[in-house]
């Protein structure tokens, strides 16, 4: 029986991606093993999103150079939507001559027959530059995230922000029918999953290219109706279809999380509109009041990202003035690469050195709101989903509070997948331990 590894990277979209492509190899017969040393089929899941994870897929890709010379039977695949790119499969072999296999995001089912093939052939790619193809629709599902699902509501990007190089990768937006999509979470939530994670790049403008009139708030209304204890969450959203009558839906809803990932990406309005992000900071600000005036208890994370070309000291204070007043429970903080064929690579760019600086001082910044917020939950009690054990502490398991916040607290793992009232007794930076009230 053939062993295989996949190696992730980027965006919970790749996580739920890589499941599709195990579910792919599980009925061919294979089986996971968790190191590359193990494995007959090495599978890297790629993301070209910023610099940094493409650089990382580059280097971990050459390192296997030397167990694929030990063991030439080694298949190597390298999938995602780095090979997306304009050119970048056939530069990814002109450097790395003993990949076997280049699949695009578009072209994922045909992993099997490429494998089947490739025992015969050479070097194999498959890129589909039509982005309007979604083959991954069809392909079974190998779960691997335990009490949560992925579910996909859409796919593509219609927005292009000028740093961005989503929408010229995976293509427009493309919903799924509101059927499908309620349908398919019914039948995780009979399957025993007890937390679905919505998936899509702008989810809020959900339905708008389909012609019944389905939208991201009826969506979550009618996922809210299916009987059962279970948690809905989702991401990412825009702040500039994210509207009140979704934040009315969520407020009044019994299974989706008061958690809410609104990013943001900038503080400046100058940055914001060469960013064609089309929102303002003081709609932002108005929406995430609003947010909060509705749900007191939520959880706002953020990405935000710094060193976007002519990004000035003013416009960075800016950012930072507007991260103290959201007060975000958590911020994914990114530093600015041009991604190439976008419009901001070719604007002007700002020092490392900048970039550098910069980066400390809003992380710093962010990690202070994050603990002060942590201490603010000391003596409270929340329901928390446990969802794994903590391998840092022996003998505990974790979880996450309706708010995203994660509790670490006593516990064997028969406790996973079930809800538990928990006492906050401790918080260090971004972590919260607690523990179980007894019924
Ligand atoms: N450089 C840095 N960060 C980026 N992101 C998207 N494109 C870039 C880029 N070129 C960040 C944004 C987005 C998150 C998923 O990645 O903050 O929300
Ligand atoms: Fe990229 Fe903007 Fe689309 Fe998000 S909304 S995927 S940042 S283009």
């Amino acid at each position: 029986m053939y062993k295989y590894h996949i190696v992730t990277y980027g965006c919970q979209m790749n996580v739920h991606e890589s499941e599709k492509i195990a579910g792919m190899l599980v009925e061919l017969g294979y089986h996971a093993v968790s190191s590359p040393e193990e494995a007959d089929l090495i599978v890297f899941n790629t993301c070209c999103i910023r610099d940094t994870a493409e650089k990382r897929a580059y280097g971990n890709i050459g390192a296997l150079k030397p167990l694929k010379k030990k063991n030439p039977d080694l298949m190597i695949a390298v999938v995602g939507c780095m090979t997306q790119q304009k050119n970048a499969s056939n530069a990814l072999l002109s450097k790395f001559p003993f990949v076997d296999i280049v699949l695009g995001t578009n072209s994922l089912d045909q992993l099997p027959i490429l494998l089947q093939e490739k025992r015969q052939k050479g070097s194999l790619i498959r890129v589909n530059e039509d982005p309007t193809v979604d083959p991954s629709l069809e392909l079974p599902i190998y779960r691997t995230s335990g009490t949560n699902a992925w579910v996909n509501i859409m796919y593509g990007c219609n927005n292009f922000c000028t740093y961005c190089i989503v929408p010229y990768v995976r293509g427009r937006e493309r919903s799924r029918s509101l059927e499908e999509v309620v349908a398919d979470v019914k039948q995780l939530i009979s399957e025993g999953y007890k937390e679905i994670t919505l998936l899509g790049q702008n989810v809020d403008s959900y339905g708008h290219d389909l012609s019944d009139g389905s939208d991201f708030a009826t969506l979550l209304q009618r996922i809210d109706a299916l009987p059962g204890k279970y948690r809905v969450r989702f991401m990412t959203s825009h702040p500039k279809d994210f509207d009140r009558r979704t934040v009315d839906v969520i407020a009044s809803s019994s299974h989706i999380c008061h958690n809410i990932h609104l990013p943001v990406q900038a503080g400046s309005n100058d940055v914001l509109k060469r960013m064609n992000r089309k929102y303002t900071v003081e709609q932002y600000l108005e929406i995430v009041d609003y947010i909060k005036s509705k749900m007191p208890d939520v959880g706002i994370t953020s990405d935000i990202m710094i060193g976007f070309p002519g990004e000035s000291e003013a416009d960075f204070e800016s950012t930072c003035d507007l991260v103290k007043k959201v007060r975000y429970s958590n911020a994914f903080t990114f530093v600015y690469s041009p991604r190439k064929g976008t419009p901001a690579a070719t604007m002007e760019q700002i020092s490392a050195a900048v970039k550098k600086s910069r980066i400390t001082r809003l992380v710093q910044l962010q990690n202070d709101i994050t603990k002060e917020l942590s201490e603010g939950y000391i003596g409270g009690t929340y329901e928390v989903l446990i969802e794994d054990v903590n391998p840092k502490y022996p003998g505990t398991v974790c979880g996450r509070t309706d708010s995203g916040r994660l509790v670490t607290l006593t516990g064997s793992p028969d406790l996973i997948g079930s809800f538990l009232m928990v006492k906050i007794t401790k918080a260090r930076s971004a972590a919260l331990f607690g523990e179980m009230i007894k019924e």
